[in-house]
């Protein structure tokens, strides 16, 4: 199930983001707990970062800003991650099928998205989930370790009204 984020979960956040498996496809090149504190300081102030719990276990987690203004019918979905060692249980599935449900209900009709060109399986499952394609982000995206830049994929699906659109 979903709940807010708390202060205490802090070093189980940064156990799933710091990952090897994950860390490649999140904003930050990885970072040692004292300089994941700000970053967790952040997504905790924003007051839209959500854990999934399974059997009071973190097991991931997301986060889901509203736009402003015209913009406010708009959700931006990310951060996001399953802890890998729980990768392809279905987990992602259930946390982000009952989070673009909530958002339904709570009235947001456009969830977007971007994931990295070379996240395969990133891609996969977000076209699983129902998103699909709407452009790249060209060279948007440059870690460390890599010798170019790399693309970002905008990924869209539709709710309410505009389902279908
Ligand atoms: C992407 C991620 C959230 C998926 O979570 P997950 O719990 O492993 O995914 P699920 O088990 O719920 O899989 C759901 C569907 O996604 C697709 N999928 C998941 N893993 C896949 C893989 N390795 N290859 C291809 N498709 C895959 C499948 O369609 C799958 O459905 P199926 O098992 O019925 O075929 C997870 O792999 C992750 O945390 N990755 C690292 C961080 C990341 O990439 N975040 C997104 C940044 S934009």
């Amino acid at each position: 199930m979903r709940r807010l984020a708390r202060p205490e979960d802090e070093a189980a956040v940064h156990r799933i983001y710091a990952h090897p498996a994950v860390v490649p496809f999140l904003t930050y090149e990885t970072l040692s707990p004292e300089a994941f504190a700000p970053v967790f300081a952040d997504l905790l102030a924003g007051g839209d970062f959500w854990v999934w719990e399974v059997d009071g276990a973190v097991v991931g987690f997301y986060r889901a800003t509203r736009l402003p203004g015209r913009a406010g019918h708009v959700v931006h979905l990310g951060p996001l991650a399953i802890d890998p060692d729980r990768h392809g249980e279905g987990l992602g599935q259930a946390m982000i099928g009952d989070a673009l449900s909530c958002l339904e209900a709570e009235g947001a009709l456009r969830v977007e998205l971007t994931a990295e060109a070379d996240n395969v399986r990133g891609l996969a499952f977000y076209r699983k989930l129902g998103f699909a394609i709407e452009g790249v982000q060209r060279m948007a995206y440059k870690r460390a370790a890599d010798p170019d830049f790399m693309d970002e994929v905008l990924m869209v699906q539709f709710l309410g009204e505009l389902r279908g659109r």
